[in-house]
């Protein structure tokens, strides 16, 4: 399989139904996107794929030809997407394990409307879900970075 992450291009040998999460996690040791729930539940494992929000527990690496994808780890160099300067001007992370997916969720939400309403807010992230409730300081975090 041929694959277009973070600007780079792969060629490697597995299975064209294998989910996106593990061609990253297991075959290019891309571990920034996580593993939650698996079912498409949960939004951890958030990628962008042609600028728009995707579940990689739920993507077949078969869907992605002549695609480009983008993970936590090509979001900017050097933590330097506004999305991920707020976040930590906000210390939005509790624990952190769902924060990759959610600031990947908050920058294509960001990148298609570039000052989103609280409602439009809510409705984009209402898929990534946040164990130690941090959605006050995501809310506060995005609003910052937007516009
Ligand atoms: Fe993909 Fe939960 S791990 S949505």
């Amino acid at each position: 399989m041929q694959l277009d992450i973070n600007g780079l291009a792969y060629e490697i040998d597995i299975s064209p139904q294998l989910p996106l999460l593990w061609a990253l996690r297991d075959h290019l040791q891309l571990t920034g996107t996580k593993y939650g729930c698996g079912k498409g539940l949960c939004g951890a494992c958030t990628v962008h794929l042609d600028g728009q929000p995707v579940r990689s527990c739920q993507t077949p690496v078969s869907a992605l030809h002549g695609k480009k994808v983008v993970t936590i780890e090509g979001l900017s160099e050097d933590a330097s997407h506004p999305v991920q300067r707020a976040w930590k001007q906000h210390n939005v992370p509790q624990c952190g394990y769902c924060q990759s997916g959610q600031i990947m969720s908050a920058a294509a939400l960001l990148a298609n409307n570039q000052q989103p309403t609280p409602a439009e807010i809510d409705t984009a992230m209402s898929g990534n879900i946040c164990r130690c409730g941090t959605y006050p300081r995501i809310r506060e975090a995005i609003r910052d970075a937007s516009g």
